[in-house]
């Protein structure tokens, strides 16, 4: 008898089979090595004449255990229900079955020759013509002698999710992939980091970014305010407190941009072209002095004249007394006075409005925003192409250096872009996330097809700014964006990964359209559930065996790999700053201590970035000047792991930059893995119980 045959075909639906098997000990050793038997996740071959079935085990169970007076020299009947993935013919692996089996025929285990041969096919795709087509991703968790390779044009064409609980390895995996594509010279990565991980896994030895990247954050970001559309503007400062002001806001700030707008637009030769939504130049101190203006413009009664305090203005003509409205601050008298009829729309109603713009002016953390040109000084890259004092033309032009700055086109040439999102005020991190997507969105929209260039789009802890349903009161302009990006950013060459642990509350319109994803460990039947629903049904069994993965253990689905695959992935050279602290470690180390002055000072000035922390330490040593965007010394420290201020932990940096080897044996993370056995691995050891085999720890299952 083949020594590797383990039963036979006992029914056949679609694609999953169901398997008797014909052997008792659930042990098997061939060529030196002990297999086990029936154990999910594993797989099986099934001789077919010329071909060779593969199948992928996802159900392993035993009859007669109910059975009220069994009989213990009876063997039980063990069956197994598999999918199957492919076939082998000749020496070539592919997707798919064409020919079925039947009830009766044998079943095989799938052992490391199988492998071989599967493994073998996709090697040679890997180097063909000594161009790159395929990356590592890491070892195959039911044999880890196997290299487990991702084939890198399916891979980035089509969109990608990486999902997983909070610790399952999503953002080292992230860092992972980032680095691979990185390697390709002309790649091009644009990573919204929510907490400001990643600086920390692409800077150098002294934690500057590394020479290909560009790390913006709060203190050189520059993002300015005539990017963002008529409704973005709107959400940010429209008052909604009281609901008879809103509409009078609404028509004013329409009027407004029509006119604010139009000298920059004929500058650029867009008079006719233009609406309130064009990016173009205009003065938001303008935006206010006419807005404060208009909250107290009071006519001449009964006839079209402003009755401004100063007499001689009021016998002004209409459009002369409407460009004085514009563009400085003009009185009218206090109170009510006689002959003065207050403006219908406006008077008194534009209070909130004008507060809110206020406000944001003042508040810093809105500089990258709102005070563009100040903001730019810090950004050495932007630095000279932003003058205020620069003709119109020549201020509107300054989006297309926000867009090269992005896209890594200046010299050095830089291919991937870390926006630090952890020191914005998180009001504008959906609108900032919006706004950037779209401008590249569109730049790639607008590029003729022959010059277009492909970038990633990598949406960190997704499920802040891509919520599934819409939040109640707050339009949601980075889930518009990005779903965009998801329906039609293929054509454009413009690619989605969409990072979180919460899948279940993220936008199913940008899930669904993710046809890579790994799957980390997920506990949380909403998250398995929803996964199972956009995987195809082929992969649906997999979602039974998330909770039992290990820290950075995933599946890989999709085109880009032969199969699904259970892989451990490989740690990349420097790891994020995970944003998850090791509460029972620190607690017990003591961490390095904190400086509560410094942490109360980083407060005050709203500082939370890893470059404004390495700022201020340059600042307090009294070595030199303004860090920038990649350039040396724009972080010379990683980021506090996420942590409000005054936290325990705020100043935790040594431990958090540990190295891997050293971070494996602080165990923190691992440690919980195991205790995390889940009813398919409990179900396993039960059966294996039953049948006297020796249940393996499921840390060294892989
Ligand atoms: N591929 C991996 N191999 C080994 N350990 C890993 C791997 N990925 C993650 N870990 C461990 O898990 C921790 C949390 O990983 P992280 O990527 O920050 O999780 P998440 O982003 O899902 O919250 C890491 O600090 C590391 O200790
Ligand atoms: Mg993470």
């Amino acid at each position: 008898m083949d020594p590797l045959e383990i039963g036979h075909i006992i029914g056949v639906d679609g694609d999953t089979v169901e398997v008797q098997l014909a052997v008792t000990d659930l042990k098997l050793d061939y060529h030196g090595k002990t297999y086990r038997v029936g154990r999910l996740g594993t797989y099986i071959t099934i001789p077919m004449g010329r071909r060779t079935l593969i199948g992928y085990i996802t159900r392993v169970g035993a009859t007669g255990e109910l059975d009220p007076a069994p009989n213990p020299e009876a063997p039980r009947r063990i069956t197994m229900t598999c999918q199957l993935l492919g076939t082998v013919q000749g020496d070539q692996f592919r997707r798919g079955v064409n020919e079925y089996p039947t009830l009766g025929d044998k079943v095989r285990l799938g052992v490391d020759e199988d492998f071989e041969l599967i493994f073998g096919a996709f090697d040679e795709l890997a180097d063909d013509a000594g161009v790159r087509k395929a990356f590592s991703m890491g070892r195959f968790a039911i044999d880890t002698d196997f290299e487990v390779k991702v084939l890198g044009k399916d891979f980035f064409a089509k969109h990608v999710a990486v999902m997983g609980n909070s610790g399952s390895g999503k953002s080292v995996t992230t860092a992972k992939i980032v680095h691979e594509a990185t390697k390709l010279k002309h790649s091009q990565v644009v990573l919204f980091d929510m907490h400001g991980e990643y600086l920390h896994a692409f800077s150098d030895d002294h934690g500057n970014p590394q020479r290909q990247v560009t790390y913006l954050s709060d203190r050189n970001l520059v993002l300015p305010y005539w990017l963002l559309s008529y409704e973005e503007f709107e959400q940010l400062f429209l008052d909604t407190h009281d609901p008879l002001n809103i509409n009078a806001q609404k028509v004013f700030l329409r009027q407004a941009f029509e006119r604010l707008k139009a000298p920059a637009a004929e500058a650029l030769g867009l008079k006719w072209e233009f609406t309130i939504d064009t990016p173009v130049y205009y003065s938001l101190e303008q935006l206010q002095i006419y807005a404060e203006n208009m909250n107290a413009a009071r006519f001449v009664t009964n006839t079209d004249n402003y009755a401004f305090a100063r007499l001689p203005y009021r016998q002004l003509p209409r459009e002369q007394q409407e460009e004085l409205l514009l563009t400085k601050r003009m009185e009218f008298n206090p109170a009510a006075s006689e002959g003065e009829t207050p403006h219908a729309t406006f008077y008194g109603r534009l209070l909130g409005l004008i507060n809110n713009i206020e406000t944001r002016l003042n508040d810093r953390r809105y500089d990258f925003l709102l005070r563009p040109f100040d903001q730019a000084q810090r950004n050495i890259d932007l630095a000279p192409h932003f003058d205020r004092d620069a003709p119109l033309r020549q201020r509107s032009h300054t989006a297309g250096w926000v867009i090269r700055q992005m896209l890594g086109r200046l010299e050095p040439r830089r291919n991937l872009t870390i926006v630090d999102l952890s020191g914005l005020p998180f009001d504008v991190v959906d609108t900032t996330v919006a706004v950037l997507t779209r401008a590249l969105f569109d730049f790639n929209f607008w590029s003729p097809p022959d010059v277009r260039h492909p970038v990633l789009l990598i949406f960190e802890e997704a499920h802040n700014y891509l919520p599934r349903k819409p939040i109640e009161g707050r339009k949601t302009f980075a889930r518009a964006a990005v779903e965009k990006v998801a329906k039609e950013g293929r054509k454009y060459g413009v690619a989605a990964m969409i990072v979180s642990q919460r899948p279940s509350e993220i936008s199913e319109t940008v899930l669904s359209q993710c046809n890579s994803m790994v799957l980390m460990r997920m506990n949380n039947p909403d998250d398995q559930e929803y996964a199972a629903r956009v995987v195809s049904d082929q992969f649906r069994s997999l979602i039974s065996l998330l909770p039992s993965m290990k820290p950075g253990e995933g599946f890989i689905i999709g085109d880009a790999v032969l199969m699904p695959m259970r892989t451990l992935i490989d740690m990349p050279p420097k790891l994020p700053q995970s944003a998850n602290m090791d509460f029972f470690g620190l607690w017990s180390t003591g961490g390095k201590g904190c400086d509560v002055d410094r942490i109360i000072d980083r407060w005050w000035r709203q500082e939370r970035s890893a470059g404004a922390l390495a700022a201020q330490m340059r600042a307090e040593r009294g070595d030199g000047p303004e860090s920038h965007a990649g350039t040396a010394a724009a972080c010379e420290a990683p980021a506090d792991p996420g942590a409000v201020p005054a936290t325990p932990g705020a100043d935790v940096a040594p431990a958090a930059r540990a190295t891997p080897s050293e971070r494996e044996s602080s165990g923190d993370p691992l440690a919980d893995a195991d205790s995390d056995a889940t009813s398919a691995e409990k179900k396993l050891a039960q059966l294996a119980a039953i049948f006297g085999v020796a249940r393996k720890q499921s840390g060294k299952q892989g």
